[in-house]
C-alpha cells in the first residue's frame, strides 16, 4: 500500500536542471545575496506586487529580521497563539511581549474583534498569520494598525499565492514574511523572504540586506565596515534556482490545491472543517473531530498521513501564563490537516474523502 503524505513538494525536471546548473556553477551561495537569489527577489516581487523583496534562508529568518526593524524591545506584539512556534519566538527574540488574541471559528485566524481589546500604548506590532492559506481580516487589522499607529507585520508562511480582495499576500502590510521550506506552497530546500511595502521602503531593504550577512555594510572591493549585528540569514543559490522553477509553477499548483480543497468541504460530512474560498491557496485543508488520536491512527492504517497544526503556542512552557484563549484552546485538540499537495491523485482524493467519513 504506498502512503498519502500529508505533503509533498510538486517538482518536475526544471527542479533537476536548476540545481545542476548551480551545482556546475561553483558559485553556490553569497552574503550579498548576487546571482539567483535577486533574480528570485525580482520575479516574487513582480508576483505579490510590492515595493521591494529581501531573501532569507528560512520563514524564522524572515520573522526574526522582519521584527526587529521596528525597536519592540519591552513592547507588546499581538498575535495568534494557533501557529507555529516560530512566529512568537521572533518576538521573544527580539525582546518583544508576546499578547496571543483569540481567533476566528470559522477562518482560525485572528478576531478583529478581538485584537482592539488587546490594544495599549505599549503596542508596537501586530502579527497575523494567514492560517492554512486562508487570509486574515486586513481591512480590519490594518484600520486598527493605522488608527493607533501601530505596524503591520505579516506571517504568510501558509500563504505564497494568496489573495486578499483580488491583491496578492505580500502587498499589504508593512513587511509580509514568507517560507519557502519544503512543505511549503512554494517549496525549496530552505528559504524565506521578507516582502516591503512601507513608504521607507529603500532605506529597509538596506537595513535587511545588511542584517541577513553578518551587518555587512559599505562595501567597496573587499573593504567593507560593520555598524549594527547581524546574522548568517542569506538564502543560497541552490534554493534560489529551485523557487524561480517553482514559482513559474505557483499558479497551477495552487489550483490544484483549490480544487482538492473544493472537493474536501463538498464531500466532507463534517460540519466543522475549512471553509472554501476561492482567495485562499490551501496550504492545507483542516477539519476538526473529537476522537483525534484514534481517528488519525485509523487513517494511519489504511496509508493516509494527517497532521496537527498546531498545538497552541501558549501551552508552551517559554510561553505559559494565565490568558484564556477558549477557540484556539478547543481547536488545539480537535484539529487534524489533511493533505492537499498537488501530488495526490484522483483516486488517492477519493480514498481520502471515503476513509476520513468513514471514521469521523
Ligand atoms: C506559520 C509559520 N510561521 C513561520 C514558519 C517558519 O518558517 P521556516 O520553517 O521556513 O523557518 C512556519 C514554517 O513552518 C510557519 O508555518
Amino acid at each position: 500500500m504506498s502512503k498519502i503524505k500529508l505533503f509533498d513538494p510538486y517538482i518536475d525536471k526544471s527542479e533537476n536542471i536548476a540545481v545542476k546548473r548551480v551545482l556546475e556553477s561553483h558559485f553556490w551561495a553569497s552574503g550579498a545575496g548576487s546571482g539567483e537569489v535577486e533574480k528570485f527577489e525580482n520575479k516574487f516581487l513582480k508576483y505579490i506586487n510590492s515595493k521591494s523583496c529581501v531573501a532569507v534562508n528560512s520563514g524564522t529568518a524572515a520573522l526574526n529580521l522582519a521584527l526587529s526593524i521596528y525597536d519592540i524591545k519591552n513592547k507588546e506584539v499581538i498575535l495568534p497563539s494557533l501557529s507555529f512556534v516560530a512566529t512568537a519566538n521572533a518576538i521573544l527574540e527580539n525582546g518583544g511581549i508576546p499578547k496571543f488574541v483569540d481567533i476566528d471559528e470559522n477562518t482560525l485566524c485572528m478576531d478583529p474583534k478581538k485584537i482592539s481589546k488587546l490594544i495599549s500604548n505599549k503596542t508596537k506590532v501586530i502579527l497575523p498569520v494567514h492560517f492554512g492559506g486562508i487570509s486574515s481580516n486586513l481591512t480590519e487589522i490594518s484600520k486598527l494598525c493605522k488608527d493607533n499607529k501601530i505596524h503591520l507585520i505579516e506571517d504568510a508562511a501558509h500563504a505564497a499565492g494568496t489573495t486578499y480582495n483580488n491583491n496578492k499576500i505580500g502587498s499589504h502590510g508593512d513587511l509580509v514574511c514568507f517560507s519557502f521550506h519544503p512543505v511549503k506552497n512554494l517549496a525549496m530546500p530552505t528559504g524565506g523572504l521578507i516582502s516591503i511595502n512601507s513608504k521607507n521602503y529603500k532605506k529597509i531593504e538596506k537595513t535587511l540586506k545588511e542584517k541577513r550577512w553578518c551587518g555587512i555594510t559599505n562595501r567597496n572591493g573587499v573593504n567593507y565596515d560593520v555598524k549594527n549585528i547581524g546574522w548568517n540569514y542569506y538564502m543560497n543559490e541552490f534554493s534560489a534556482a529551485i523557487g524561480l522553477e517553482q514559482l513559474k509553477k505557483l499558479n497551477h499548483t495552487n489550483s490544484r490545491r483549490k480544487e482538492i480543497a473544493k472537493m474536501y468541504s463538498k464531500k466532507i460530512l463534517i460540519e466543522k472543517k475549512m471553509p472554501f474560498d476561492n482567495e485562499c491557496s490551501y496550504h492545507f485543508y483542516w477539519i476538526r473531530v473529537k476522537n483525534r488520536d484514534e481517528f488519525r491512527e485509523k487513517l494511519l492504517k489504511k496509508g493516509i498521513e494527517t497532521g496537527i497544526h498546531y498545538k497552541p503556542i501558549h501551552t508552551f512552557s517559554l510561553y505559559k501564563s494565565k490568558i484564556k484563549l477558549p477557540i484556539t484552546e478547543k481547536i488545539g485538540k480537535e484539529i487534524v490537516t489533511l493533505p492537499t499537495h498537488p501530488n495526490i491523485t484522483k483516486k488517492d482524493l477519493e480514498k481520502v474523502i471515503k476513509t476520513v467519513n468513514q471514521f469521523i
